[in-house]
């Protein structure tokens, strides 16, 4: 069976951690597995090629494959362009799209880098946690939205939060899916004691608790409690729930939690193709990170997690999947780091890195 690919490598340090991507890609190529693979412009780079940060061919491309593997988005040349083709708007324009409700951001603490946390040993050790962020509504994409003049010359912006049942009911459903496979917990955060949102939030998560997961543990919290909590002691969750905004606030949270934002991968996932699969993008949680960009000072380690999860939840090559983030944890075990993961030591290049990855690989084969 051959798996097709879509590529879109980004601004910033997108490309220089996708080629490292690239070369894993290819060295399983070698050993059996089939890809077809493409690749195409996002964010600034389509915005310099197109006068647009996504292109309807790129857009009509990402629908088709079965999966696109996103690098990050963005740089400080692209901040006074009108936000409707901010970089940006290529991102969540294929999120919502493809209409990839459910973003996966797994905060894994690595052994290895336990002790390079900035939080004490004991609270990170063993970390092993699932924030389950709804991606395509929210006050990201509710309506009314802008910026308007009011008579007296002042100005307004506004945003609105905004949530149905159904948004809420599938993606609580993924969060209780996966919790299933896990520690069988799932703490659901809104802030039901301010916006009626969060109440309906909080409501309807329970509601499909009661009605068709029972025997997952559920409680709620408050989001900003939450973030206190997540801070204080990790190790009580499994799965977190949590809106769009919130959960892009509490995924960097977490992945601070494991050592850098340079680990952290991400899923995107919508509702099943005709083959099945489900309509998946996936992403490293870092941003672009323009003030590293082309220095080869960049961890490619979350994009190639990232592939990890591709080969996971959209190859069904969960062997090949396991095989790569064991040579992962054994090159980190080994003392190899880039800077962001050396606490001020040695530290190797993006590439370098990338050589580490693939000489374990090859161990391993
Ligand atoms: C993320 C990012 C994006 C977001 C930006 C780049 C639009 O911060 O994926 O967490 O806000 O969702
Ligand atoms: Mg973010």
């Amino acid at each position: 069976m051959t798996h097709s690919l879509l590529i879109l490598p980004g601004d910033g340090i997108g490309p220089e951690v996708m080629a490292e991507v690239r070369r894993v890609i290819d060295w399983f190529g070698a050993q059996g597995l089939s890809f077809e693979v493409s690749e195409d412009l996002v964010g600034g780079a389509a915005y310099d090629a197109h006068g647009k940060p996504l292109s309807d061919a790129t857009m009509e491309k990402a629908q088709a494959v079965d999966a696109v593997l996103l690098g990050a988005v963005g740089g400080p040349q692209y901040d006074d362009l009108d936000f409707s083709v901010k970089p940006e708007r290529g991102l969540l324009r294929l999120r919502k799209e493809m209409d990839l409700f459910a973003n996966l951001r797994p905060a894994v603490c690595f052994d290895a880098l336990a002790a390079d946390s900035s939080l004490k040993h004991d609270v990170i050790a063993g970390l092993d946690i699932m924030i389950v962020r709804e991606l395509t509504s929210g006050v990201y994409f509710g309506e009314p939205r802008g910026i308007t003049e009011m008579n007296d010359g002042s100005r307004v912006g506004v945003n609105t939060q905004r949530y149905t049942t159904d948004e809420i009911r599938r993606v609580a459903r993924s969060a209780f899916e996966l919790a299933k496979k896990r520690g069988n917990k799932v703490c659901s955060m809104e802030k039901a004691n301010v916006m009626e949102s969060g109440i309906l939030w909080r409501e309807e998560v329970q509601w499909v608790h009661d009605n068709e997961y029972p025997e997952v543990e559920l409680s709620h919290m408050y989001a900003d409690a939450g973030a206190m909590q997540l801070v204080r002691w990790p190790k009580q969750f499994d799965v977190i729930v949590t809106d769009n905004l919130f959960g892009d606030l509490l995924s960097d949270v977490a992945a601070m939690l494991t050592g850098s934002l340079g680990m952290l991968p991400s899923a995107s996932l919508g509702a099943p193709m005709a083959n099945g699969k489900p309509k998946a993008m996936y992403e490293p949680v870092h941003g672009s990170a323009p003030d590293i960009a082309g220095q080869g000072l960049a961890n490619p380690l979350a994009c190639i997690l990232s592939f990890a999860m591709a080969l996971r939840y959209s190859f069904n090559e969960g062997a090949a999947a396991d095989q790569l983030e064991a040579a992962i944890q054994r090159v980190l075990a080994a003392g190899i780091r880039t800077k962001d993961i050396a606490q001020g030591g040695a530290f190797v290049s993006t590439s370098e890195m990338g050589d580490a990855i693939l000489a374990e690989l090859g161990k391993g084969a």
